[in-house]
């Protein structure tokens, strides 16, 4: 994240810890999702699994971009095999004018008892990575109350109130902020940003609705944390992107990572970017793929090795272990 020399190029998963993983199943078994992420021992559990099975470089804390939303009293559920649904969501000026700041020391204690006992267990062996959502991506599942494809809700709402628009993303990105630095005080070494949907804006919107909120939060955020910006969909974007702040560009599989870096500055981390997809595929076409990565970040330092997105659930396990020896045997530098 630093730009430092390294003996070889860090590897980890967004997604490590999930529903590809037997002894994550196992755990869902006994717990629902949220509660998963309120029982410390058990969300620690699940955050050191994959660190322990997989070799990865770091671990990534156990929790959800949506945790922090809960006190706004929107409703937050997690359907079986549905993903988040927000039952009361968020579509007028009206609605966005009676929320209260969220206090988040109050609403989210467990994430940084989590975060206290795997950095405490992983006692410096690979660092702990903390996470948030970031405003535009967490404001488009309030306003859609779900997932969505077309963000027709939250557009209408940035182009027609933007007042309120901006309103909700100041309230968002003070959260977050302290969210964050709840992790890092808690332990976590670094942090990133999943503005995950963020893709469907076109530049100019990005920068009038976006912009200005993700520069604020980066900002506020404790220094020595390095700080990895990720979105999806973000060709366009990115140039934005590192503008709004960020040591470290997450890049989706949709671009060219030795372009896509050229564009952004070698004066810039870089995170990514296999298409998820290609851990279906078995290890030698794993390991072409990971070596046009590795041949495209050039031996510069300041490569992470991740997918451009999630580890896709039914992704065998064993091809997901053999994308992180691949990773490390070929970029050995010693
Ligand atoms: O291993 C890790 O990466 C850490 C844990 C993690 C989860 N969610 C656990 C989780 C992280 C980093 C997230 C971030 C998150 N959550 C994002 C941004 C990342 C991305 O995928 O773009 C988003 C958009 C969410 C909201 C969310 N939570 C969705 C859309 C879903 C359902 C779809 C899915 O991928 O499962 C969740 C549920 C969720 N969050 C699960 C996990 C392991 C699955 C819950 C289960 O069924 O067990």
């Amino acid at each position: 994240m630093r730009r430092e020399p390294v003996p070889y190029t860090p590897v980890w998963l967004m997604r490590q810890a999930g529903r590809y993983l037997p002894e994550y199943r196992a755990m869902r078994a006994r717990l629902g999702f949220l509660e998963l992420c309120k029982t410390p021992d058990a969300a620690a559990e699940v955050t050191l699994q994959p660190v322990e099975r997989l070799s990865v470089d770091a671990a990534i804390l156990f929790a959800d971009i949506l945790l922090i939303v809960e006190p706004l009293g929107v409703g937050l559920e997690f359907e079986k095999g549905e993903g988040p649904v927000i039952h009361r969501p968020l579509r007028s000026e009206r609605d966005i004018a009676a929320l209260r700041p969220i206090d988040v020391d109050a609403a989210v204690p467990f994430v940084f008892e989590t975060a206290r006992r795997v950095a405490r267990a992983l006692a410096g062996r690979v660092p702990l990575i903390g996470f948030a959502g970031a405003p535009f991506t967490v404001a488009s599942y309030l306003v859609e109350g779900g997932p969505s494809r077309d963000y027709l809700y939250t557009k209408r709402l940035m182009y027609e109130e933007p007042e309120a628009w901006h309103r909700l993303m100041e309230l968002l990105a003070a959260a977050t902020a302290r969210y964050l630095n709840g992790q890092i005080a808690a332990g976590a070494a670094a942090v990133q940003l999943f503005d995950s949907w963020v893709g469907v804006l076109a530049p100019d919107d990005y920068r009038a609705f976006v912009q200005p909120h993700m520069r604020a939060l980066i900002r506020t955020l404790t220094p020595g944390a390095p700080v990895i910006h990720f979105g999806t969909g973000t060709a366009a974007l990115l140039p934005l992107m590192r503008a709004a702040g960020g040591d470290v560009i997450g890049l989706d599989w949709r671009v060219d990572l030795d372009t896509a870096w050229a564009t952004l500055g070698h004066d810039v981390a870089v995170q990514g970017n296999l298409d998820p997809a290609v851990l279906l595929a078995g290890p030698p076409y794993i390991r072409q793929r990971v070596k046009d990565i590795l041949d495209r970040a050039g031996g510069r330092p300041g490569h992470i090795f991740n997918l451009g997105h999630g580890v896709l659930p039914g992704t065998p396990v064993e091809h997901v272990k053999a994308l992180v020896d691949i990773v490390h045997e070929l970029s050995d530098r010693r």
